[in-house]
């Protein structure tokens, strides 16, 4: 009974995340996402800016003054009889570790495009994340109520940019002012677009066949022919759709719509319960698999975030379940830590919300109050220690020298600068007994961090710049071979890094000593 149970629960789960560059729509169609799934009623008010916030995980003044997103949220909702986890990945242009790691905590993405713009820079950079990690894409093609490219073209693009297979689900009927809706290539049914006020109603999608005169009196003759042959072509040249493609994230089925208008958005949810994976098993590095309906509770950090709420000041810990049910109260193994601890305070959040969780299963994210337990990466079981493969830290490529300038406030300086390294908002590298080396991946996490470290601790700081370009860690053994001019640090654990001044200092390195080895990831 019990195994039939947790069957249903992960079968019913879907865990994603939406990928964009910025301006494509991704806020808005997580909106319009939440309104079909029943957790926003009041569909209307969902543009207005002081709404829009709940949604957005916008928990920080810095957030909010600068309309971005730093840190990733994740939203439940339910959608027929199902589940949905929707994990909010930042938004910004600028790239951060928070985004890899969120993306390592989801079953599939929805890459969203501007039809009018096609492929953009922060897509290819997102998309090689999920890539790497074989995770199925759908492809939601937004904006079809303005001027968009030829669907071909976007196609093409699509398949050349990122070298994935794209096969359309459904096929537009115009865009701009002459958008009239899509006809399913499956169905082999049109849904028709009526514009509405603002998104303020659902999208009636009145669906007909290719012959129905109301689709026909719908669009002026020439529309109407460029349509059908487009059809035809598409259905002769394409290659049909195939589930074992897009599960091994080779295909990517992809959709047309006007998030802001909600249409295609009632689809885009039928077919993430038709076609998107429910939380798969896991192969462990020993070759172990971790099924989602094993008996044991298995889950990982992937996530810390301090002070989400300032009357808590409190540091949540975000998990995705791996494999089990979690029940509030319950105890479970951290590993690395060699301890027991008792989960009493799990909680759900929803934008600024927070309710507490009494039960959860594989595919859910909770988040754990954290008082400085956990890390990114740590392993919760309550059977034999699974051993994952560990989340991605990267090499940083920028640096800033880190001055606390208020002596007064050193404490709450080195509790700061301590609790974000964690968090994982920059890494910290020690170069013996000067001032600390912040690393990054992007500009972005340096100014999170600065801010982070003034308005919630208190402590006034200066970054400065170094000459540094490049960073990657060595063995202890190796240290020798450095010359003075590369600069050795030490990260948070005390692992070597060098710093190098270009990339041509590290490649001439490199020639001279190909014996050693230098890694872009930490040592395990
Ligand atoms: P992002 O999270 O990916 O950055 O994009 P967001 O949803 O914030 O959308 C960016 C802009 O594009 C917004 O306009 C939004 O209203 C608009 N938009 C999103 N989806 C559609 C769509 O389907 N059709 C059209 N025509 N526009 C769309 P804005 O003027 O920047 O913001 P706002 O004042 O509307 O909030």
């Amino acid at each position: 009974m019990a195994e039939e149970k947790i069957e249903k629960e992960v079968a019913r789960r879907r865990s994603f995340a939406i990928i964009a560059h910025p301006d494509a729509g991704k806020t808005t169609l997580t909106e319009k996402l939440l309104l079909y799934g029943g957790a926003i009623h009041l569909a209307g008010h969902v543009r207005a800016k002081k709404d829009r916030k709940s949604t957005r995980s916008d928990w920080m003044t810095m957030e909010q003054e600068r309309g971005i997103s730093v840190s990733t949220t994740s939203l439940q909702f339910e959608y027929n009889a199902h589940i949905l986890n929707l994990l909010d990945t930042p938004g910004h242009e600028d790239f951060s570790e928070d985004t890899y790691r969120t993306l390592m905590a989801v079953d599939f993405a929805v890459m969203t495009l501007d039809g009018g713009k096609g492929v953009e820079p922060q897509t290819i950079k997102l998309f090689q994340i999920c890539r790497e990690r074989n995770i199925p894409i759908f492809t939601f093609i937004n904006k079809m109520d303005m001027p968009a490219r030829s669907p071909f073209e976007l196609l093409d693009e699509v398949e050349k940019v990122l070298g994935i297979t794209a096969v359309p689900m459904v096929w537009p009927m115009g865009s701009g002012r002459d958008f009239r809706g899509y006809y399913d290539l499956n169905a082999k049914k049109v849904s028709l677009f009526e514009k509405t006020t603002g998104g303020a109603f659902r999208a009636p999608e009145k669906v007909s066949g290719l012959d129905d005169p109301e689709l026909i009196s719908a669009m002026d003759e020439q529309l109407y022919a460029t349509f059908k042959e487009e059809v035809q072509i598409s259905q002769e040249a394409i290659l049909p759709f195939s589930i074992e493609e897009f599960k091994r994230g080779a295909m990517t089925p992809v959709y047309f719509g006007s998030a802001i208008t909600n249409f295609g958005v009632q689809f885009l949810l039928d077919e993430f319960i038709r076609l998107a994976p429910s939380p798969s098993p896991v192969l462990t590095d020993d070759g172990n698999v971790i099924a989602p309906t094993d008996s044991a509770f298995t889950a990982f950090v992937f996530k810390l975030q301090a002070n989400m709420n300032r009357q808590h000041r409190d540091r949540v810990a975000f998990v995705r379940i791996v494999s089990g049910k979690f029940e509030r109260g319950m105890t479970v193994k951290v590993p690395r830590l060699n301890k027991e601890v008792k989960l009493t305070s799990p909680v759900a959040f929803f934008g600024q919300e927070r309710n507490t969780v009494d039960i959860a299963w594989a595919g859910d994210i909770i988040g754990l109050i954290n008082p400085g337990t956990y890390r990114i990466g740590d392993v919760l079981c309550t059977g034999d220690e699974p051993k994952f493969n560990p989340l991605p830290k990267f090499a940083p490529d920028i640096f800033a020298k880190l001055v606390s300038t208020d002596t007064s406030k050193l404490k709450q300086f080195r509790k700061g600068l301590t609790e974000l390294s964690e968090e994982g908002v920059v890494q910290v590298f020690n170069p013996g007994d000067q001032t600390p080396i912040l690393g990054a991946v992007g500009q972005l996490q340096f100014e999170v961090f600065k801010f982070r470290l003034e308005d919630e601790y208190g402590a006034k700081v200066r970054l400065e710049s170094t000459p540094f370009e490049c960073s990657r860690w060595v063995k202890e053994q190796d240290l020798e071979k450095f010359s003075r001019f590369d600069s050795v640090v030490r990260d948070e654990r005390g692992n070597p890094v060098i710093l190098f001044e270009s990339q041509y200092r590290m490649q001439n390195f490199m020639n001279q000593h190909p014996e050693v080895l230098l890694s872009i990831h930490p040592p395990l």
